[in-house]
């Protein structure tokens, strides 16, 4: 597929031939016809000069206006094919900056996102976003682009901070000129929207001879503010919602060791053991992250077991499938619910509660099935007297395959032989 703009030549170049080639049969063939008519038929039978001359001059004024025309149209057409392009860079760069936006996982990413696409909705001087700095109402720079935006900032700071306080004031865009000693700059700011007030405000500044910017160029900048906005509020709620889940998973476990009154900082010590193997596996950021919540909550099911059944393994075995209940009827946790109900599988499928075996246990509960049974095995705060590191090792090499995924005590033999776990990691 060609690429956007061998398209547009592309196309420019087959509008071209189209009127050319309409030009030619809709003007110069019937000029050609109508000439040779008046040529062989007409003036032959004229005898009087003046009324020669004067169909001559007719037909060549025809021809003249029939040229003007066309090049009229032509230069309209190319004129409109330009704007139309120009209209198509802008959308192609909101399209990438909306992409850009929407992966981004963190304010740095969005900001640097939305500087990059300011620059280039502009195509030269610099862009600048300035953002509200928390509970401070004054601006901080966040991120700037373009050509050697440093030394523009340096030498418009003053100017440019003074037009972004205006526009954070008035929440509407704004247009300055700025002279400097040597040259004219101009710079236009529009606000990022936020739910009551605006989040910062988006600067470009460039060496114009005119304080104007298009209408246009105005309009795609507000548009990107706008999605940068999105982008910002979204971060911001996928921040509240980590530090809520962060805050309730750390009661839960809290409630969980009180509750259990034995092997106090398990799940911690788990989900540090799981992220260690889970790296070494090669597992993205995303999943590390339901891996840690998953970990933390794998044995959240004993809450709702009371103490009597604490020492009775058949009634304990309820926990797993009680841990994922709690966990699926919540929906931002609904996906880590499958880990903590198959965490108790074996690779062999003579686990429970599903008695699932290999693939078919999520690799997360495998993780987590054994960093379980490791730290329970050997951590000086298991319930049970602890094997030592040696006889802990040996215990990982007789279950794997049996009670432990392969790959995962491969990974974790790696860990151990290159000192990255050892036994302080269970104290
Ligand atoms: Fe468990």
């Amino acid at each position: 597929m060609p690429a956007p703009e061998n398209r547009y030549s592309m196309f420019s170049h087959s509008l071209d031939r189209i009127a050319s080639t309409a030009y030619f049969l809709g003007a110069i063939v019937p000029l050609i016809a109508l000439a040779f008519v008046v040529e062989r038929y007409v003036l032959p039978n004229i005898d009087e000069s003046r009324i020669i001359m004067g169909i001559i001059a007719l037909v060549v004024s025809i021809a003249v206006l029939s040229l003007g025309s066309f090049l009229a149209l032509r230069q309209s057409t190319r004129k409109s094919q330009r704007q139309m392009e120009t209209d198509n860079a802008r959308l192609q760069s909101l399209l990438k900056a909306s992409s850009s936006l929407s992966s981004a996982t963190d304010d740095s990413d969005a900001t640097a996102a939305t500087a990059r696409c300011a620059f280039s909705l502009i195509g030269e001087g610099g862009a600048f976003v300035m953002i509200r700095g928390g509970s401070e109402p004054s601006l901080q720079l966040a991120h700037l682009a373009g050509d050697e935006p440093e030394k523009l900032f340096e030498d418009l700071e003053e100017p440019l901070r003074e037009l972004a306080d205006l526009v954070l004031r008035q929440e509407r865009p704004a247009i300055r000129g700025i002279a400097e000693e040597a040259e004219k700059l101009s710079a236009v700011a529009v606000p990022i929207p936020g739910e009551f007030e605006p989040l910062g405000v988006l600067v470009v500044a460039r060496r114009a001879a005119s304080d104007e910017f298009e209408s246009a160029q105005v309009d795609s900048l507000t548009t990107l503010a706008g999605l940068a906005s999105v982008a910002l509020r979204h971060l911001d709620l996928q921040d509240c919602q980590r530090n809520f889940f962060t805050h309730v998973t750390d009661i839960l476990v809290s409630t969980l060791d009180q509750h259990l009154g034995f092997h106090s900082g398990h799940a911690n010590r788990v989900a540090r053991l799981a992220n260690r193997i889970g790296r070494e596996l090669g597992l993205e950021e995303r999943r590390l992250e339901r891996l840690h919540f998953a970990s933390l909550l794998h044995d959240v099911g004993m809450l709702k077991l009371g103490p009597s059944h604490h020492k009775n393994p058949k009634a304990c075995q309820k926990h797993a499938e009680l841990g994922f209940r709690m966990l699926n009827r919540i929906r931002l946790w609904r996906d880590i619910a499958p880990f903590v109900h198959h965490h108790h599988e074996w690779y062999d499928g003579s686990g429970y509660p599903m008695g699932i075996k290999g693939e078919a246990i999520p690799l997360e509960s495998r993780i987590i099935g054994f960093c379980d049974a490791f730290d329970s095995m050997a951590s000086p705060s298991s319930y049970k007297q602890p094997l030592s590191w040696d006889e802990a090792l040996r215990e990982v090499d007789d279950c794997t395959g049996t009670q432990f995924d392969p790959d995962v005590t491969r990974a974790f033999k790696v860990l151990v032989d290159h000192g990255a776990i050892d036994p302080s990691f269970l104290s």
